[in-house]
């Protein structure tokens, strides 16, 4: 078999054979495909595109490229989201779920571009280690039902290699590419089952409901034809999803959320419904009303709250003393009086990367305590002079930063209609 043929056959609107697929991923896994023909091929998949079924063989051979962890449970769901600002959905719903009697074994990512990781946020707990071996990490989920880690390096190689590649050469945003790249993640790392929060908006990967509409679907069918049956929220992020951008400060409303005294009503919608999904797939004889009571017991008798306790305690971790706290907190007041009619989430994120809460380069380090706690949403009416967002860092904020918090908010004198946290579901 010839790479050249492959690319010549894909350039040509052609269908792959599942043994051309997987040809072409262990070249890019091993290094035996030349970078320059790997990215012909790609370039020659973002244009043709692919079939459902070779997305599936797609995501497949990635899958396999590496090591695939076999979790030894009959059944393990898993919660992707696609990424997102004051996205602090997994810091609830793993708790959560684990309270409700649903393993969770998950691994995650540090922040990327401009949205939050979970392993970023969990080590700003005191003492919080990300870095189990495989035998800590299935003996924890056997002991509290929960374990959050880093993703380890021997997972999904040919995804590292491709990504890399379709980052610099405007290959990303392909429907087959991303579909198989996540899917391929998710079931190398042990999913049996797997709830996607596909995020649309101006903070997210697609920027429009139909773009994450047709991720989303491709993604389940993926998950159908390979047999790890998927359902896929499609959620907001028009507006940050928390009240909070930054690790520690994350931590702090993820907190609030399980121990059921604050938290941003969209974060608590959105937690509550993957919760749901999950719940549902775990246990397919409870019907919504019974998963919904459950959620609702979890979340009320602070078995949530007391879950996320555990998992602190067992990686490492104190809350005893509290969270770490910035040196400097700035109030940023509004310009004028009137509703919330946008707010820019990507400007948010680049603003709490610049306080330290993500990194511009792989080495930098993090100010786990820098970020923004957001004191208006869309839809709320403010006055002139009112607080909109308070920002923490280590170093007086800059006026330019100062200006971009505030240009990310666009006020009018209409109350805009609202818009639903949560689209659709799709299945
Ligand atoms: N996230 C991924 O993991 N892969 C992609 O291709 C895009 C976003
Ligand atoms: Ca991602």
């Amino acid at each position: 078999m010839r790479i050249y043929d492959i690319i010549k056959a894909k350039r040509d609107g052609l269908e792959l054979s599942s043994e051309e697929i997987s040809h072409f991923v262990r070249g890019a896994a091993s290094g035996a495909i030349p970078d320059y023909q790997l990215t012909a091929l790609l370039m020659a998949i973002f244009l043709r595109g692919m079939s459902e079924r070779e997305t599936a063989d797609l995501t497949l051979a990635i899958a396999g490229s590496g090591t695939c962890i076999d979790l030894q449970m009959p059944k393990a769901v898993d919660k992707h989201s696609t990424g997102g600002v004051g996205d602090t959905t997994t810091l609830v719903v793993a708790p959560l779920v684990a309270a409700c009697g649903v393993p969770v074994a998950k691994m995650t990512g540090r922040g990327l571009g401009h949205t939050g990781g979970t392993v970023d946020k969990l080590e700003s707990i005191p003492g919080f280690s990300t870095l189990l071996s495989m035998e800590q990490f299935s003996h924890q989920v056997k002991e509290i039902g929960l374990a959050l880690i880093s993703a380890t390096t021997e997972l999904a190689p040919a995804d590292k290699t491709l990504y890399a590649l379709r980052d610099v050469t405007a290959t990303v945003d392909s429907i087959p590419l991303i579909a198989s790249s996540i899917m391929g993640k998710k079931i190398a790392a042990g999913a049996t089952h797997i709830v996607l929060d596909v995020k649309y908006g101006a903070g997210a990967f697609m920027k429009s409901p139909q773009q994450a509409e047709e991720l989303a679907k491709a993604m389940v069918d993926i998950g159908r034809r390979v047999g790890r049956p998927t359902v896929a929220l499609l959620t907001s992020m028009e507006e940050p999803l928390g009240n909070c951008i930054g690790n520690s400060l994350e931590v702090e409303e993820a907190i609030s959320v399980l121990s059921g005294y604050g938290g941003s009503p969209a974060l608590i919608e959105v937690c509550r419904a993957v919760a749901l999904e999950m719940l549902k797939m775990y246990f397919p004889e409870l019907g919504d009303p019974a998963a919904k009571l459950r959620i609702d017991d979890a979340l009320s008798s602070g078995q949530a709250f007391k879950k996320f306790k555990e998992l602190v305690a067992a990686q490492g971790g104190t809350l005893e003393r509290g969270l770490p706290e910035a040196k400097i907190t700035t109030a940023i007041k509004a310009l004028q009086t009137g509703y919330v009619t946008r707010i820019d989430p990507l400007k948010l994120g680049n603003v709490a990367i610049s306080l330290g809460a993500g990194r511009l380069r792989k080495e930098d380090k993090l100010d786990y305590t820098a970020g923004l706690r957001l004191y208006a949403r869309i839809n709320d009416y403010v006055q002139a002079g009112q607080t909109i967002v308070i920002a923490h860092s280590d170093k007086p904020l800059s006026s330019e930063l100062k200006e971009a918090i505030t240009s990310a908010f666009e006020l009018g004198e209409l109350n805009p209609q609202p818009k639903p946290n949560i689209l659709r579901i799709i299945k």
